[in-house]
């Protein structure tokens, strides 16, 4: 039992016996106590204060004493400070609960709930390599879906890949003119990375034609429209449609080697996937659905052919579901690619992890899916996410271009690379592949944690310099905690075995109380979906254990006592902070 059950379970019983009240779980307020007050947790005695007829100094001397008198009292001494009851733990329970999670291998995990969550993430189109703002999303989906499991859902990991319409004809079609038949293998270069350069080269073309026609007197608009290599691209999409053989052919051999480049990324980053859709087999679903739906009334065609759905019933406008083509618009895919995945999954909840500029748009997504009948739809979760930026620096090279997910990665491994290497050639023998790997932990840990502490709501700022820094609030500080606590560990050649009449010194009673709440702090994570929470809990453990190590010794602790229940305390602290770490896809070194 967690030391907050087990006081509210004491004070419902105090409130019974002293007053009559049958008090509920949720009436009992409970806060860790403030530092000016000598207590650990502090037990709010105003919801009492009406019923018992006393003022509420009086109640809180009450129920300190009656819970100080009780059997098997935890509660060794009180304060009572006018409505606050400051409650000081016995330290056989402290040593009591150490115990309990030095054992649980799982501590942390919550019991399987029986539901089933997808989480959507990453969802990039086939055109274009993923940069800053796909290293964002990544990073908060894999890390939400391992928070929901911890809190017991079994999670299925998603992807929708947008693998058809006109930004990847625009590519095919640039490669088609000017690729003399360049490979990734011809090139060396990665397929997703050799697809983009094709897609600027694109975009380079086509504005040179424009430009030449707004010279032989055209207006812009009309440049726009008209220019040869746009209409050619429209000319390829159509032919995709229709299933030409030589354009699909095409279209698969460059789609693959985007997938390779995006595998290659998603490896380095540490994220996956259950299932991928793509959008081509899912666009055609929902067309079918619409129809569906217009069918049962649910949706209307205007007179021009397209169909609609009428949202001013819910606060919104009327939005386009197929165009007077009968061809489908970017909402219609997302109902097929929902279909699909239901009939893959029996989901509970669905959980859209994309940018707050979509914010319309899965607005109108719930509420058509709801009217289609999805259960999920209504109460589904739009993850949604601020933008990131680095600072002008080396890593925005030109103006306007995006930064590279790739050469981000390698920048950081780099950089940790050189911001560690007197640490790290002070360890012995030390391989270079082992500094290598410590290098590309340290390098991804701190990305991956100065971008999840931060509210995802908030735009942010990516500082690398910052983001590396061993002693701030950063992955490679918390990281390097846990290597020296496990290299104390493996210092120690004593089984290590926690005597239950210990002495506590405050710092080790706040380390132990801080790591009881690890289970709370994954819930709270799960229910506010919040790798941030979990962050600032791991920084906050770390930084209470530098704060005891510096004070204390473990090693060298004569005590025999004392010193085991120090081992015991250290090894707990590294369990957890490992545990966090993995919810947020961070990886450990165990020495540096
Ligand atoms: N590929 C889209 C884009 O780059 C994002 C897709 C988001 N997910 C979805 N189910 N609509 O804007």
């Amino acid at each position: 039992m967690s030391l907050e059950q087990k006081i509210t379970s004491d004070v419902k019983q105090a409130v019974s016996a002293l007053y009559g009240i049958q008090a509920e779980d949720q009436q009992i307020q409970l806060q860790k106590t403030k530092p000016q007050f000598e207590g650990n947790l502090t037990v709010v005695v105003f919801p009492f204060v009406k019923a018992a007829r006393k003022a509420p100094q009086m109640v809180a001397e009450d129920i300190g004493k009656y819970l100080c008198e009780l059997n098997n009292s935890i509660v060794l001494r009180y304060n009572a400070v006018q409505g606050f009851l400051n409650l000081v733990i016995a330290p056989e329970f402290w040593l009591h609960i150490l115990q309990e999670i030095d054992n649980n291998a799982d501590y942390g995990t919550l019991p399987n709930n029986g539901h089933l969550m997808m989480v959507e993430y990453s969802s990039p189109n086939t055109n274009k390599p993923l940069h800053l703002g796909h290293v964002r999303n990544n990073l908060l989906g894999y890390s939400i879906a391992k928070i929901q499991e911890a809190n017991g859902w079994k999670v299925i990991k998603t992807n929708i890949v947008n693998d058809r319409g006109i930004h990847i004809c625009k590519s095919m079609l640039a490669w088609q003119l000017f690729g003399n038949g360049e490979t990734p293998q011809s090139s060396g270069k990665k397929g997703d990375h050799l697809i983009g350069d094709y897609y600027v080269r694109f975009d380079i073309e086509y504005k040179k034609q424009i430009k030449a026609l707004v010279e032989s007197g055209m207006d812009e608009d009309t440049a726009k429209r008209e220019a040869p290599l746009i209409k050619q691209a429209q000319q390829m999409l159509l032919r995709w449609e229709q299933g030409d053989p030589e354009i699909r052919q095409l279209w698969q051999t460059m789609n693959s080697w985007v997938y390779a480049g995006f595998d290659e990324t998603y490896r380095m980053m540490g994220v996956s996937f259950d299932k991928i859709y793509y959008e081509s087999q899912t666009y055609l679903e929902g067309k079918k659905e619409v129809e569906r739906g217009l069918e049962e009334g649910k949706f209307y065609r205007r007179a021009d052919n397209s169909v609609w759905a009428d949202l001013t019933g819910d606060g919104l406008d009327e939005k386009l579901l197929l165009r007077q083509d009968g061809t489908s618009v970017y909402i219609t895919q997302d109902i097929g690619t929902a279909k699909l995945r239901y009939q893959d999954y029996p989901i509970d909840k669905m959980v859209y992890v994309v940018g707050n500029e979509q914010e319309y748009h899965f607005k109108v997504l719930s509420i058509l899916l709801d009217r289609l009948g999805f259960p999920f739809g209504k109460e589904l979760v739009h993850f949604s996410y601020g933008m990131v930026e680095l600072p002008n620096g080396k890593m925005k090279s030109r103006e306007g271009t995006v930064v590279d997910a790739d050469d981000l990665m390698q920048q950081m491994i780099a950089d940790a690379k050189e911001v560690s290497k007197d640490k790290v050639n002070k360890l012995a023998d030390i391989s270079q592949a082992e500094a290598d790997e410590i290098a590309r932990k340290v390098g991804l840990g701190a990305l991956k944690y100065f971008i999840l502490k931060v509210d995802p709501k908030k735009n942010m700022l990516f500082n690398p310099e910052e983001s590396i820094d061993f002693n701030g609030n950063t992955g490679p500080f918390i990281q390097y905690t846990y290597a020296r606590i496990k290299s104390v560990l493996r210092k120690n050649n004593e089984e290590i075995n926690l005597c239950a009449d210990t002495q506590l010194n405050d710092k080790e009673v706040s380390l132990i109380q801080l790591l009881t709440q690890f289970t709370q702090v994954v819930k709270q994570a799960g229910d506010e979906f919040s790798p941030a929470v979990i962050a600032n809990y791991a920084y906050e453990l770390a930084s209470a254990f530098n704060s005891f190590y510096h004070d204390y010794s473990i090693l060298n602790e004569e005590d025999k006592n004392i010193r085991q229940m120090r081992l015991t305390l250290a090894r707990s602290t590294a369990k957890v902070l490992y545990s966090a770490m993995v919810l947020l896809g961070i990886e450990m070194p165990e020495r540096m």
